[in-house]
């Protein structure tokens, strides 16, 4: 089941990132985003929740955040369906591109995006913080949406 998050789900978000991601967003990033009105769907199933993707979508274009499946349940097209939901709801607001960024070693979230028709656009140097001392280039991303 899909609901919509609200700023009371950050701890949810910040825990199911936390046990996903190499370079996990903190609490304090979640309950902003949430607070500043960016959408955000969590994926439920048995009373438990097991991913999210949150996204910013204003004047004809989106922009995916974050997105994570809990690694029990990674593999089995969750992710797919979260980044579904978003392109959905960017084409029923008729939006004309999605953009996203994802760090260049993330293969698995590489190969999502690819799969729902992303392309590389650019590349930020040293974007993202992974350590005190390592960091790591950002790949920009993005897929057109086209209309009749
Ligand atoms: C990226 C992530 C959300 C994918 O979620 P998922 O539920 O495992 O993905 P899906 O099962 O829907 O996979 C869809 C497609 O993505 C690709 N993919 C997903 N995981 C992959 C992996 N580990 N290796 C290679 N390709 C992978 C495949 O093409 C797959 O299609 P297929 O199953 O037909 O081969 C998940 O790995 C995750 O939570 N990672 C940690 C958080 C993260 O890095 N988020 C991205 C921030 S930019």
């Amino acid at each position: 089941m899909l609901k919509l998050a609200n700023v009371s789900d950050a701890t949810c978000l910040a825990q199911l990132e936390r046990a996903a991601s190499a370079a996990p967003w903190t609490l304090q990033q979640f309950t902003d985003c949430l607070a500043e009105k960016n959408p955000a769907y969590i994926l439920w199933e048995n009373d438990r929740a097991i991913g999210f993707v949150i996204y910013h979508l204003i004047d004809g274009q989106c922009e995916i955040y974050n997105i994570a499946v809990h690694p029990d349940f990674q593999k089995n097209g969750r992710g797919k369906y979260l980044l579904e939901q978003v392109i959905d709801t960017a084409r029923a607001r008729r939006c004309q591109s999605i953009f996203l960024e994802v760090r260049v070693s993330n293969q698995a979230a590489l190969a999502l995006y690819q799969k729902l028709g992303f392309n590389e656009i650019g590349i930020r140097r040293n974007y993202y913080k992974m350590s005190s001392t390592a960091r790591e280039d950002a790949i920009m991303m993005a897929v057109d949406l086209f209309y009749d």
